[in-house]
């Protein structure tokens, strides 16, 4: 394959465009074809040893990527070759083909593109955890970003609007001003030109900011403190400028304000099912169009290097990606919402014949009425229902502790997930035979759960009609008993009640 090396330490010219041996995944790894991998500002101090983290030479640099996998090592068991993800990885991004652990894939949401899924965990997941996570940024608060065109920055802006503040932008040139107007400014700062302090007070009314987010450092760090509101959040986010600033304590005790830090790095390490939940409220603001990463350049593998020198050069606006295949800036078509059923596997039951009248379903009470298709649940359904309710308990989410730490040998569905299935696999009976307009789950008091079922297992539904009763004109209520099987399991996972309003 081909990589982007770094050989020896130095600026990006240093960087070498070769030949490298294709990557074997380890237990627990995968190997990703690259589509697109995305340009951070680490990557420029990286290669130059001067960020903290210093991989053995040689090494490509890179550290978030989205592609297809290739192929998977012993004891993955949440990706398959042919997965479209995203990953993280500690360097090694920017070459064809990309070793990374099975735990740091996430998968690429139906309808982004690979471009689109390389730009976004770092720069995305850096700002949420920054201004909702660390500074409770408000609806009706004041933001102010500094370097507000660069790919934190403007990630930055398009939060703080999502979130309901009112975004001060601040960058260096009118065509960045421009870009970050577009993006959702309110109000924009060229800060090579203008007072910052003085445009800060005419802005706010003399109140200043109340959160301020800083990727930038240097020069503006003061200033832009010392116009912050009462009790304000200042967002230590990086140094881009160079130089690490200095403020005197006395400011933050006049103002009665905070300094915050942010390492999203480490949060994502410390802080595993947080960031999940992240990414699902994110991914959720991005289908909605609040957040919409912005791409502004794209780099051959082979140029890699020119994307790197761009960045540090202050050419570039939001996000720059190197690109490792022909599709990687094709958006896919959002695929059709698929009933649920055509992501599982096995085959589904004969449905018997025909359309059941209320009448003939009062002379089935008691009776069985049949069994549904299977349904998986793989992590991936756990992990979307964690992110749903913000339940992120270790047992249903975290993997690795759960493969060293749980009695069953791995996660577990949640009961309420397996509960939560029964109105789609009640449609794959009733649905035909009934027309049932509406399925819902009945009062925790009717619901017994059984047996829990781990990561991966299938289920179905074995339904028995309890009875009918007329709810008005050509309107009947059929309550049913639910027993959801688990396979190859002797026990159900849950027995329930559940309703459904007959049209
Ligand atoms: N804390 C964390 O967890 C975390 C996570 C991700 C990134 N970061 C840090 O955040 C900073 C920004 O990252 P990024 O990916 O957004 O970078 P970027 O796209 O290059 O944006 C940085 C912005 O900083 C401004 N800037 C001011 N002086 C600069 C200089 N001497 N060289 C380059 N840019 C300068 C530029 O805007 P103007 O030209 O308009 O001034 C530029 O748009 C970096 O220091 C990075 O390490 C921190």
């Amino acid at each position: 394959m081909k990589a982007l090396v770094c050989k020896t330490l130095g600026p990006p010219d240093t960087l070498l465009y070769e030949d490298a041996p294709d990557p074997v995944p380890g237990p627990g790894e995968v190997v990703i074809d690259m589509r697109a991998a995305g340009v951070n500002f680490p990557d420029a101090l990286v290669i130059q040893g001067k960020y903290q983290s210093k991989p053995p030479l040689p090494f490509s640099p890179g550290a978030e990527l989205a592609g297809v996998v290739s192929a998977v090592g012993e004891g993955v068991r949440n990706a398959r070759v042919g997965d479209r993800v995203i990953a993280s990885v500690p360097f090694g991004a920017f070459a064809e083909k990309v070793r990374a652990r099975a735990t740091h894939l996430i998968p690429l949401p139906p309808g982004m593109s690979y471009e689109t899924g390389a730009a976004f965990t770092l720069t995305y997941g850096t700002s949420y955890h920054a201004l909702k996570g660390r500074a409770a940024l408000a609806p009706g608060e004041t933001l102010l970003v500094l370097g507000a065109a660069g790919g934190v920055g403007l990630a930055a802006i398009q939060i703080g609007k999502a979130l309901g503040a009112r975004v001060i932008a601040a960058a260096s040139t009118p065509g960045k001003l421009a870009v970050c107007r577009e993006n959702g400014a309110d109000e924009v700062i060229d800060y090579s030109t203008e007072d910052l302090r003085e445009r800060l007070k005419a802005l706010t009314g003399g109140k200043g900011p109340d959160v301020i987010y800083d990727p930038v450092g240097g020069r503006y760090a003061e200033p832009a403190f010392r116009s912050i509101a009462w009790r304000g959040r200042y967002l230590v986010v990086g140094f881009a400028d160079g130089t690490i600033p200095s403020l005197p304590l006395n400011l933050p005790l006049l103002k009665g304000a905070s300094i915050v830090g942010v390492f999203w790095g480490e949060f994502v390490t410390r802080q595993l099912p947080d960031f999940v939940r992240d990414l699902g409220e994110m991914f959720a603001l991005v289908a909605q169009g609040r957040l919409r990463p912005h791409v502004s350049a794209r780099y051959p593998l082979a140029q890699g290097a020119q994307a790197i020198a761009d960045l540090l050069a202050r050419k570039v606006t939001g996000k720059v990606v190197i690109t490792g295949g022909d599709d990687a800036l094709v958006e896919p078509p959002p695929p059709p919402a698929p009933p649920l059923e055509r992501r599982d596997e096995g085959t589904r039951e004969p449905a018997p014949e025909g359309r059941l009248p209320p009448a003939e379903l009062v002379r089935l009470a008691g009776q069985e009425i049949g069994v549904s298709r299977w349904y998986t649940l793989d992590q991936a359904r756990i992990d979307a229902f964690a992110a749903c309710t913000e339940d992120h308990q270790w047992i249903h989410v975290d993997v690795e502790r759960a493969a060293r730490e749980s009695p069953f040998g791995g996660t577990v569905a949640h009961g309420f997930l397996t509960l939560s299935m029964i109105p789609a696999t009640s449609y794959d009976l009733l649905g035909e035979r009934v027309q049932a307009s509406q399925i819902v789950n009945y009062g925790l008091d009717k619901v017994r759960f059984v047996a829990p079922v781990r990561a991966g297992q299938r289920v179905r539904n074995r339904i028995r009609i309890l009875g009918v009763e007329e709810r008005g004109p050509g309107r009947h209520l059929l309550t049913t008993e639910n027993t959801v099987e688990v396979e190859g399991q002797e026990k159900p996972a849950v027995v329930a009640v559940a309703l459904a309003m007959l049209a």
